[in-house]
């Protein structure tokens, strides 16, 4: 009881503050219990309790309960930091013990419209009640419009000119395994007399976890445990355009490349690559295949990153999903005429995929992602995140290097691992993931505005000097998705 009322008392008074006020609040709270006969990890407890607006919920908590009753049912493929989400609302998630943070995660840039937008939430609930399923044996009127959607939107907005048709399913790696699929079979029709079958990625890329798009992600990490990987698969340095002719050759069926990787560090291709990518995939007569899963539909401020680049460099595939669900489970595989030429009733296929519930929410979200009103917001949102990190690197020359990506994938490089910054950040209230090696990544929802980017900002900033600064110690919650 004692206990509740000092935490009650000194975490209400002081959870008010501002959250920049955290090491002054630490310490009156410290030296108000340095008097106390409550044992030291009870007034510890408190004094963290009292110093953070909303700290990790504790191992003691209802959370914490709920979680060590839950977890021994799941396979353990992730680890997970302390709270437990239970609503999202714009650029906000709580947790079931009703802390706020603000999202500059998006679910790993899928949340682009926020979380629980209305208008998704409509398109749901309307669809739901008309006609969720009926398999692609039979015709509906939003696979196809979906598909039609996607083709002119992406000639609207300066994709490649020459994509004609789509091939909807159910989530990124789907969406690469379809197009590793494709490229395979344009290889063994145009080359029948020779294995022309090789697919090249590079170093870096992450592509899925399905045999296909898992071989095609060379990261040990991910690859190791299930060796052996697919046959005819080969791996290149990023950017290196001295190595594109050795590396693709008359066996290369398809080349698969981000325009910019996400998980491997938010690295972007230069448009020198990329030309000579397609020069030489033209010359052997391989597909070029462009993973915009993390970084397209609005992401670096045009609807594809690819539309960025100079025409010469367009590819004859574009992989998408994340975004296009917002959070339902959705992909799609965009071709032009040279690869769906070969492609036949029967070749491949799905179950849920293209269904028109899913249909029908990323249609409406397509609509959205390609408005001016979201496209245009981009660039000026983009600068607000950099003159944030050129402020930061002011301060901290020595911990924080370079700032990389397009728009709002961008990527802070730290010298050190950043794990108790995200872990700070955290207990401050903000969300934020790491990639490649040492970066912290921010992909917000495209909506977010410049007062949140200012919010999100500040707690960075705060979390960097508790730690740097002010020397506090913070054990990094593992549980960040790192290329390690
Ligand atoms: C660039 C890229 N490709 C493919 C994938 C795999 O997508 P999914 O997790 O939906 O299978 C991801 C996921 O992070 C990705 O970032």
């Amino acid at each position: 009881m004692a206990l509740r009322f000092y935490s009650k008392r000194f975490a209400t008074a002081l959870r008010t503050s501002r959250a920049n006020c955290c090491s002054a609040r630490y310490a009156s709270t410290a030296a108000a219990l340095k008097d106390s006969s409550l044992p030291k990890d009870v007034k510890d407890s408190i004094a963290r309790e009292a110093c953070l607006p909303t700290p990790d919920p504790p191992s003691t908590s209802k959370t914490a309960g709920l979680v060590n009753q839950q977890l021994p049912y799941m396979v353990p493929t992730y680890v997970r930091p302390p709270p437990m989400f239970e609503k999202g609302e714009g650029c906000y998630l709580y947790d079931i013990e009703n802390r706020k943070y603000l999202d500059f995660t998006s679910g790993i840039a899928v949340n682009a419209l926020g979380h629980c937008d209305e208008g998704v939430a409509q398109a749901i609930a309307e669809q739901s009640q008309l006609l969720m399923h009926t398999s692609n044996l039979y015709h509906n009127p939003l696979t196809g419009l979906l598909s039609k959607q996607l083709i002119q939107l992406t000639h609207a907005t300066g994709g490649f000119a020459s994509a004609t048709r789509t091939f909807i399913c159910n989530s990124g790696s789907e969406a690469n395994e379809a197009a590793i699929k494709f490229a395979r079979k344009v290889g063994k029709e145009v080359s029948p007399d020779k294995d022309k079958f090789d697919i090249v990625s590079f170093y870096g890329s992450f592509h899925g976890r399905t045999m296909g798009s898992l071989s095609a992600t060379p990261n040990p990490k991910y690859q190791k445990p299930f060796a052996p990987m697919i046959p005819g698969f080969r791996y290149g340095n990023f950017n290196d355009v001295d190595a594109v002719n050795d590396l693709v050759t008359g066996s290369t069926c398809g080349v698969i490349i981000e325009p910019i990787q996400g998980e491997g560090g938010v690295n972007v291709a230069t448009p020198e690559f990329l030309i000579a990518l397609r020069k030489r995939c033209t010359e052997v007569g391989a597909v070029l295949i462009y993973d915009e899963i993390q970084c397209g539909l609005g992401r670096t401020g045009n609807f594809w990153a690819h539309a960025g680049y100079p025409k010469e460099c367009h590819p004859d595939i574009v992989t998408t999903a994340k975004a296009l669900g917002n959070g339902f489970p959705i992909g799609a595989t965009i071709v032009n005429d040279f690869v769906c030429d070969h492609i036949k009733t029967g070749d491949h296929g799905t179950t849920f995929g293209g269904n028109p519930l899913g249909c029908r929410v990323a249609s409406y979200i397509l609509s959205r992602l390609s408005s001016p009103e979201i496209l245009d917001s981009i660039p000026k949102k983009s600068a607000a995140f950099k003159k944030h990190f050129d402020g930061l690197r002011e301060r901290f020359p020595e911990r924080l290097k370079e700032v990389r990506g397009q728009g709002l994938i961008l990527g802070l490089q730290l010298d050190e691992d950043p794990t108790p910054i995200i872990t700070a950040a955290r207990e401050r209230g903000l969300l934020i993931i790491t990639c490649g090696t040492n970066m912290l990544r921010f992909v917000p929802p495209l909506i977010i505005t410049e007062e949140e980017i200012d919010a999100g900002m500040a707690i960075v900033a705060d979390a960097m000097e508790s730690i740097w600064s002010r020397g506090e110690q913070v054990s990094g919650t593992p549980g960040q998705q790192e290329m390690r």
